[in-house]
């Protein structure tokens, strides 16, 4: 098979753990005989030194065309001047995420065994913790209408009911595969949009008997997230919700470095299904351009692009082996406590594909 993708390496870290994962790619890619066509484009910061948008047409164009692309990410001090959406931010990842509709945020949180020791958490709290964050991608307060007035600054929350339901289809499906449990997240103790998520997925519910629902406030998800972690199956919530609780589970898996992800549009007109793969960290500003960055957060997303864009299961199996028996043999970067650099990990990790 062709595989055909658009890889926007962005900011800081970005371009630096996307070679480790195009390295790893090309391994794959050779050893199950497939041909691999990235398309590179710039995004973000690195478009604007290039005189362009943050999101370049023709980038844009890539990622709509392939309908598979794998992203570093965006950002940095660098833009931090910027205002609106001549952000990285603002003007380069949330248009991309609404222009191609990519509502459905997946964000796993399952702690390999081998780190189970070197997270902050005891072993004892972390040991069975395998959860899934259903985070909602294009809505809420990061799409309402922002700006100033002569009282200060806003932004506006708004979700209608159908963009709740699609979201809660989508976890309510996913629970089904694994074990039968959502834990919806909002704040309905204050905010109406909040409500509206609740009664939603209430209705939602009703189609699925076999799911077992159960709602918690945001404030208390940070405290159970960390002290109960095996409690819980499919995380359900909006928008910056997840932003902030994936953020916290990645204390779980050791570091930032580990956790990747994958959005998700429905079908389009054509049949295809949009889906973008990114590590949830950013561009890691304090490390970037030193070799430091851990590379399996972004090589684990190559794998699911791999597996849900082409249906390369066995292939996304082998990624995902070859990163466990690289962290079991100690091949990783500072942050899990070892001293490869990113590219020696990237290395380590292709070679026992090809070996
Ligand atoms: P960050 O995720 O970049 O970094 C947070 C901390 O985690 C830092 O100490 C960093 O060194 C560490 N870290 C992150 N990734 C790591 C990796 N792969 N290996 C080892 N350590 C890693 O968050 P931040 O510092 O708050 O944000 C920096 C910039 O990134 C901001 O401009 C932000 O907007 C942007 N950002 C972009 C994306 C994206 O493009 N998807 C995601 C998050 C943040
Ligand atoms: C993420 C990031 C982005 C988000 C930022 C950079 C807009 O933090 O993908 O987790 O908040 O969605
Ligand atoms: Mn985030």
């Amino acid at each position: 098979m062709n595989i055909n993708f658009t890889y926007l390496p962005g900011d800081g870290i970005g371009p630096e753990v996307g070679a480790a994962a195009l390295a790893v790619l090309s391994a794959v890619a050779a050893q199950f005989g497939h041909t691999l066509e990235a398309e590179d484009h710039l995004i973000g910061g690195a478009a604007i030194d290039a005189g362009e948008k943050p999101l370049p047409e023709v980038s844009f164009g890539s990622c709509h065309r392939t309908g598979a692309v794998l992203l570093g990410a965006v950002g940095g001090p660098k833009w931090d001047h910027l205002k609106g959406a001549d952000r990285p931010e603002l003007g380069a990842l949330l248009p991309l995420r609404k222009r191609l509709n990519l509502y459905a945020n997946i964000r796993p949180c399952k702690p390999y065994e081998a780190l189970l020791d070197r997270a902050p958490l005891k072993r004892d709290r972390l040991e069975g913790t395998d959860f899934v964050v259903m985070r909602e991608l294009t809505g809420g307060i990061y799409f309402g209408k922002k700006g100033r007035d002569a009282d200060g600054a806003f932004d506006e929350c708004r979700y209608s009911e159908p963009e709740v339901e699609r979201i809660a289809v989508i976890a309510f499906d996913l629970a089904m595969t694994r074990r039968k449990k959502v834990t919806s997240v909002d704040k309905s103790n204050v905010l109406e949009t909040s409500r509206l998520w609740r009664e939603t997925v209430e209705r939602v519910a009703t189609r699925y008997p076999e799911v077992e629902l159960e709602h918690l406030l945001v404030d208390a998800m940070t405290m159970h997230m960390l002290t109960r972690p095996t409690h819980f199956d499919v995380i359900l919530t909006e928008n910056m919700f997840g932003d902030i609780l994936t953020d916290e589970a990645s204390v779980l898996c050791g570091s930032m470095g580990v956790i990747p992800s994958a959005s998700l549009s429905d079908a389009r007109d054509d049949g295809k299904t949009v889906g973008m793969y990114e590590p949830i960290h950013g561009s890691a500003p304090d490390i970037a351009g030193q070799g430091k960055a851990n590379p399996f957060a972004m090589i684990l997303s190559a794998a699911w692009m791999l597996r849900l864009s082409f249906g390369l299961d066995a292939e996304a199996t082998a990624i995902e082996s070859a990163v466990e028996a690289a962290l079991v043999a100690g091949d990783v970067t500072g942050d899990l406590g070892g001293s490869l650099s990113t590219s020696d990990v990237g290395a380590a990790i292709a070679q026992r594909l090809t070996a």
